[in-house]
């Protein structure tokens, strides 16, 4: 394996060792450089820098100390930090102050950022989109895009750019698009309204910041899945919300459990009913019911994420909860994220109208407007067909893959657990007792097998308690699940996780 090139440049203060080592520090925090990643050889980094062999060795064995690298005798140096894993490295081996921080007072900062400050998202996300993808990527997330669906989208670009994209759309979005969805969201998930009913925004992450903003008042609280999703779990909690966790089992959210709470300040439950992330189970009837019950006798709102709901393989009908609502207290979101491909960051919220002009307002002064020109052209995809071709293929293709993961995870021998709510774009095993501290070894085993597996922890509300692993089924096809799944079971057996 080749390794990484550094990008920082030195910054020309203090001695050189000295240099490099912040250089090498800054990649590996910024998630240039991510964790397993190699480091160019001693050799490589003295020609790169123009330094002697001992000058680079100097840096290496601060960063070592400092537990952000580490070499493994005959094959080179690795990083060792992970961004999702730890906090902060230790600073008691840099060999002097950072030059960037030394001297300046820390600035005042918001409760917002200090709430974020901890986890720092956006170099956790930044770290997910540059971990190299091995040959088997069984991570969750990401949709295939078809050669097809690349052909059909350029032409609604093309077509998209003739039509006075250019210019502002309306805050609640282009009519366009919104007489598409309306349309479309009738038919596939039973929910009758109008385009005036539905606001564009920049993917569901945007809609959870709306939502949450809108909704927030002194000391409000969120009853939050656990384990759910972590990306609209910290906007939650960077809005200043206390997140109470609710714990999940193969029949969705535990209601029984939301009822109980006693705690006056709760504004809103937030699920994904359909496909339940990470669990992958679907909320039940009765539970259904009665979290909308719950909803209508506490006057709180429910905000359904309904990410994957397009995704159903086996022949029961999962209704959306919005569909369900009659007393009007569910805020449903959805996305294009998966049924197109992610980097649009194209979402809708079909809200209560008692939110609408709120969560317009929000909208407004957060970004004037998500993009026109996709809009217009996501309108075409979906007026021209080109959307439900795509829907059709990846459903298949993805089921495919489902069926063959389930079934190499049953034939394993291994006696796994797993959840099937025979929705969604993943698959998950579930263990008895939590395994946290084994999933970064067994990533890691599984990478240098070429497998990559999402690590979970994050979903949950305490990490330690992670008792799961999860099994993307867009990045593989049919004929390799069979063998990633062998790995993976060796793997899991070598972990004493089977
Ligand atoms: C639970 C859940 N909700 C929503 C999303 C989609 O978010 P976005 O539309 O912002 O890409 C994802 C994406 O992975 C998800 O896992």
């Amino acid at each position: 394996m080749v390794g990484a090139s550094i990008q920082a440049k030195l910054d020309g203060q203090g001695r050189l060792y000295q240099q490099i080592y912040r250089a090498i520090k800054g990649d590996i925090l910024s998630g240039h450089l991510g964790h397993g990643e190699k480091l160019p050889s001693i050799r490589t980094l003295s020609a790169d820098f123009g330094v002697s062999k001992s000058v680079v060795q100097a840096a290496l064995e601060c960063l070592t100390a400092d537990e952000l690298i580490h070499s493994v005798h005959g094959s080179g140096i690795f990083v060792t930090y992970n961004l999702q894993t730890k906090k902060q490295p230790l600073k008691k081996n840099a060999p002097e102050q950072d030059a960037s921080v030394a001297g300046k007072p820390a600035p005042a900062i918001s409760n917002f950022s200090k709430a974020m400050e901890d986890e720092n998202p956006h170099l956790i996300f930044l770290q997910r989109l540059r971990d190299p993808k091995p040959q088997y990527n069984l991570e969750y997330g990401t949709p295939v895009a078809s050669a097809a669906l690349r052909t059909k989208w350029s032409k609604a670009m093309t077509l998209a750019a003739r039509l006075d994209g250019e210019k502002y759309a309306e805050a609640a979005g282009e009519i366009s698009l919104r007489t598409e969805i309306a349309r479309y969201i009738c038919k596939s998930r039973g929910i009758g309204c109008n385009p005036e009913d539905i606001i564009i925004c920049n993917g569901a992450q945007q809609a959870f910041d709306l939502v949450s903003r809108c909704l927030y008042t002194d000391q409000a609280s969120v009853a939050f899945e656990d384990p759910g999703y972590f990306n609209a779990r910290r906007t939650f909690h960077a809005n200043g919300y206390k997140i109470i966790p609710v714990p999940v089992d193969e029949s969705g959210m535990q209601i029984e459990r939301l009822l109980d709470l006693s705690n006056p300040n709760i504004r809103l439950a937030c699920v994904t009913p359909s496909h339940q992330m990470p669990l992958g189970s679907v909320l039940s009837l009765d539970r259904r019911q009665m979290l909308l019950a719950w909803a209508a006798r506490n006057e709180t709102v429910i905000m359904e994420d309904d990410y994957d709901g397009e995704f159903r393989f086996g022949s029961r009908y999962i209704p959306s909860l919005k569909s369900m609502d009659e007393h009007d207290n569910v805020i449903y979101i959805g996305t294009f994220s998966k049924t197109i491909f992610p980097s649009l960051r194209l979402g809708y919220i079909i809200a209560p109208e008692r939110f609408r002009t709120h969560l317009l307002n929000a909208k407004t002064v957060s970004d004037l407007g998500t993009s026109a020109l996709l809009q217009k052209a996501a309108a075409i995809f979906i007026h021209t067909g080109g959307f439900a071709q795509n829907l059709a293929a990846t459903r298949k293709a993805y089921a495919q893959c489902r069926n063959a993961l389930i079934t190499s995870l049953k034939q394993s021998g291994r006696n796994l657990k797993i959840v099937d709510g025979a929705a969604g774009l993943h698959v998950s095993v579930l263990f008895p007792e939590p395994i946290s501290d084994r999933i970064v070894p067994l990533t890691n085993a599984l990478l240098s097998r070429s497998v990559s597996l999402h690590d979970p922890r994050d979903y949950f509300f305490e990490k330690e308690a992670c008792n799961m692993l999860i099994f993307g089924c867009t990045q593989i096809d049919k004929t390799d699940a069979a063998e990633s799944v062998g790995l993976i079971a060796e793997e899991m057996a070598r972990h004493q996780l089977c």
